[in-house]
């Protein structure tokens, strides 16, 4: 198992030496190496088991810093920016040839972000080369939001994980990008839409389920639990499956005769941010339950709702 600490010179120290480690931010946890160096990504694609035309997102701590690995921000990627980051959005950007091919799978943009977190912003301010890091999930699997989480699928694969707590948004980053300064939402994520608008007017939401592996961050198959996840009215749901053995993943409330340890609520008060927070461990949580089934309902279509009914329907995809 992997070493779990606070000690973010020592987190420093092995990533330039070529390790890659788990790293905390407030949308998932991430697995972190040198982007600029081939083989720490190399390990990275290896030690996810992601396939190679999966691209890889850049994280940093500071605009001047991406100005040193992208060709150009267009006006209303600057805008975004400088409203939302350090936070969870993630802009493709033209980038420079300091940055492998391989980051990128060959594509022209490189996918950045400064994450919201005090620990990896320090340090990344530490570091004299931005972070490459996908979420520290097995490919395909749910992504993590703690370092226990971690720690359960790749300890054995990372000699540390820096530990900073849980994650507050939950969900992954929103990716834009962008056609002639026009901003195409690539992926929903903890960004949402309407503050995005709030910013740069109405949006392009490209982010539909697909299994199309070329569109970015659209495999279906993404944030699976083992599990299978049927969506559905629970009601309804319970009733059909009555002889098997299930959990519930609901929006607000319990349901009566289901054991208690069956079941998880992701927002008793509604509230959506909570919600999402939650989503992911929940579905970790009921995931270890002897059961063959999750049923889940889905959340008003609205703000970070759009983001949690994306993650559940890809997780029932499967
Ligand atoms: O919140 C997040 O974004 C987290 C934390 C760790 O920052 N990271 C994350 O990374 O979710 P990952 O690798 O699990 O998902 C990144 C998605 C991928 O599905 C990939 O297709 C898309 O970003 N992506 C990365 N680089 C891209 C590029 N150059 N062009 C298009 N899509 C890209
Ligand atoms: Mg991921």
């Amino acid at each position: 198992m992997a070493l779990i600490g606070t000690d973010i010179e020592h987190a420093a120290k092995l990533i330039e030496t070529g390790e890659v480690i788990g790293i905390p931010t407030e949308t998932v946890y991430g697995l972190a190496g040198n982007a600029f160096n081939t083989d720490a990504v190399t390990r990275i694609f290896k030690i996810k088991k992601r396939p190679s035309f999966d691209p890889l997102i850049v994280h940093t701590d500071s605009l001047s810093k991406i100005r040193g690995f992208v060709k150009a921000i267009p006006e209303s990627a600057l805008k975004l920016a400088e409203c939302s980051w350090p936070g969870p959005l993630t802009l493709l950007l033209p980038k420079k040839n300091i940055i492998p091919d391989l980051v990128t799978s060959g594509l022209p943009d490189v996918a950045v972000r400064i994450p919201d977190h005090a620990t990896t912003l320090a340090l990344l301010q530490r570091l004299a080369f931005p972070l490459a890091a996908p979420s520290a999930n097995p490919f395909s699997y749910v992504s993590p939001t703690s370092a226990q989480h971690v720690n359960d699928q790749l300890g054995d694969k990372i000699p540390y994980i820096l530990n900073g707590g849980g994650s507050t948004v939950g969900i992954e980053s929103t990716i834009i990008g962008f056609e002639n300064n026009q901003p195409i939402v690539y992926r929903l994520g903890g960004l949402a839409i309407k503050k995005i608008e709030e910013v740069v007017g109405k949006v392009k939401v490209m982010a539909h389920s697909s299994s199309d592996p070329t569109t970015p961050g659209s495999l279906k198959s993404h944030y699976a639990p083992d599990k299978k996840v049927i969506i559905g009215d629970i009601k309804q749901l319970i009733n059909t499956y009555k002889d098997r053995r299930f959990a519930l993943l609901s929006f607000q409330k319990y349901y009566e005769g289901i054991p208690a340890e069956n079941q998880l609520v992701l927002s008793a008060t509604g509230d959506l941010d909570e919600a999402a927070k939650n989503l992911f461990s929940g579905l970790r949580q009921l995931d270890k339950l002897p059961v063959e089934y999750i049923f889940s309902e889905l959340v008003p279509p609205e703000d970070l709702g759009l983001a949690i009914n994306d993650r559940l329907k890809r997780a029932a995809a499967k």
